[in-house]
């Protein structure tokens, strides 16, 4: 026996004995995978419990059941006491029926809001309105008190700005326990929608030696002693020393290498942070934001507009269809907010409606050129109200301008391209005007852009001229030309900021408020 269990022993590890051992005292069938791998642990399995969204969606009444989860609220009179418990699961809590000759008066005292328990009881239909059924319980266990004294969530309505400073607990409130099950249903959605057509999902690096973007706004990444850098003889610092070798930054865009992998494996797409050393306090920048970037051989410009916009109306449809719950909480919500505005800045549509509105109807497509004669023309520009007015081709928009064209122009979203290569980066394809490339912006009601991408420069003459006129150094980017030398062919993709569309399926108002720990200008706490 001994023998045999040194045997054991060597050929599986110790966890995988003792479960093997546990076989005959608990029946594994009846048990889910992670409760068979808890019995390594404790024999009994700790997390036997009901999810309460799963609880609302069958039939339980009789059965007895255990439930885990935060106190929201609790109510009580002299013969019970009713407690609004929430275990993440949806946004809909529970109502647990405490009976105090059942339930010890020391543990009753401890629920108070915040409070994690663990109740043991029966479901039993509900006399009351609200909800068709309850548990009714018959042992509870306070697994994490929260002092009413300090605990910063009470049952009231508090703003978003001083969540935003508690971040740590504000995903235990409705609203943001909605964005982030919409978040996490969205991101599913990214995943399913690409892999569901052979694209590839591809981990591009986080700390690279390029500027994608060229626009200058990286994070240094260095391990050298900032007091005392390593210095070259005209007094500038010695990147050769540090632990790259050369001089490092966080990515801005995973794109230069999803464009290498869309050489080799045709589609392929990334979804990872990026980050951007921008100084802007907006509403709708992060330094550190995920972004979605399908990248595609064989695809020009127009192909490249259809996948987004299909693309975009997929992922909307998905969070309607799985998120009814949530989004019906986050359009009340919206509903809410909107009455605190001026009549004329309200919008039109309600949250529902709007996404229905997005996914219904062809976005508007239309080229920077047209957009200029239209933004030129607009009352706003003639009466002198937007803040940059538009007076020649080759301006920049802002975003007063492209939210005009989305929200009072066209009213839905809009597809921009061909833009002046001058406000564009340098690996977009030259049109044969020789003045505009093959940029497409998508623009959205309430967010301005939303998706930036364009058919790429697959010729190496017409890239690397682009590339000194830009002073982007191609020595430094070899690996990125190779591929116009080698089995180049058309190709396009684009990047969504995932945020953005967050915020857009969310109605919430602050980007800071659809991720967990925002980066911003002089914030990283958390
Ligand atoms: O337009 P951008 O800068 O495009 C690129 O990075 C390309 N390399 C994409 C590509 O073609 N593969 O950024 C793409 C999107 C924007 O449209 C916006 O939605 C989002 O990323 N974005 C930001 N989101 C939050 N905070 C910021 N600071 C953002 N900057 C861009
Ligand atoms: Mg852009």
């Amino acid at each position: 026996m001994v023998f045999k269990f040194r045997k054991l022993d060597q050929i599986f590890d110790k966890k995988l004995i003792i479960s093997f051992f546990c076989i005959p005292l608990v029946n594994p069938q009846k048990l889910g995978r992670a409760q068979e791998l808890d019995l390594t642990k404790k024999v009994m399995a700790f997390n036997k419990r009901i999810k309460i969204k799963s609880l609302l969606e069958s039939d339980f009444v009789g059965q007895e059941v255990t439930l885990m989860g935060w106190v929201r609220t609790k109510r009580s009179n002299k013969n019970v006491s009713f407690v609004a418990l929430n275990d993440g699961s949806t946004i809909n809590n529970y109502q647990v029926v405490a009976d105090p000759t059942i339930i010890e008066e020391d543990i009753l005292k401890k629920i108070t809001t915040g409070t994690c328990i663990k109740i043991t009881g029966q479901i039993v239909a509900s006399q009351g309105a609200g909800q068709s059924s309850e548990i009714s319980a018959s042992f509870i266990e306070i697994l994490g008190e929260a002092d009413p004294e300090k605990y910063p969530l009470q049952p009231k309505k508090h703003s978003l700005e001083f969540l935003r400073e508690i971040a740590h607990l504000r995903m235990r409130t409705n609203t943001f326990g909605a964005v982030f099950r919409v978040r996490h249903t969205l991101a599913y959605a990214v995943h399913k929608y690409f892999n569901d057509r052979g694209f590839f999902y591809i981990h591009t690096p986080i700390i690279t030696a390029s500027d994608a973007e060229g626009a200058g706004e990286t994070f240094k990444v260095t391990t050298l002693d900032l007091k005392n850098p390593p210095l070259n003889e005209d007094g500038s610092i010695n990147y050769k020393k540090d632990f790259f070798e050369r001089e490092a930054n966080l990515t801005v865009s995973g794109q230069l290498e999803g464009e290498l992998a869309a050489m080799a494996l045709a589609e392929i797409y990334t979804f990872g942070p990026t980050f951007r050393a921008e100084n802007s306090n907006t509403t709708r920048h992060l330094a550190e934001f995920w972004m979605i970037e399908p990248e595609m051989a064989f695809y020009d410009a127009e192909d490249n507009q259809d996948l987004a916009e299909d693309f975009l109306q997929y992922v909307i449809r998905y969070a309607l269809e799985h998120c009814q719950d949530d989004l019906a909480f986050l359009d009340k919500r919206a509903a809410e907010e909107e009455q605190s505005k001026k009549a004329d800045q309200r919008s039109e549509l309600g949250l529902m409606e709007r996404l229905r509105f997005v996914t219904e109807n062809k976005f508007e497509r239309l080229t920077y050129t047209e957009a200029i004669d239209i933004l030129r023309n607009s009352n706003p520009n003639k009466k002198k109200k937007f803040q940059y007015l538009i007076e020649e081709w080759g301006a920049d928009l802002q975003s007063e301008h492209e939210r005009f064209l989305v929200e009072k122009h066209f009213k839905k979203p809009v597809i921009l391209t061909n833009y002046p290569k001058e406000i564009k980066s340098f690996y977009m394809r030259l049109n044969e005007d020789g003045k505009t490339v093959a940029a497409m912006d998508i623009l959205f009601p309430g967010i301005g852009e939303i998706v930036g991408g364009s058919q790429r420069e697959e010729r190496l003459e017409n890239l690397t001229a682009r590339m000194e006129e830009m002073n982007i150094p191609q020595d430094e980017m070899w690996w990125y030309l190779d591929t116009r030398r080698f089995g180049a062919t058309p190709h396009a993709g684009f990047g969504l900021g995932f945020e953005r569309l967050v915020q857009f399926v969310t109605g919430m108002g602050n980007i800071r408020d659809v991720i967990a720990f925002p980066r911003t200008p002089g914030s990283a706490e958390f």
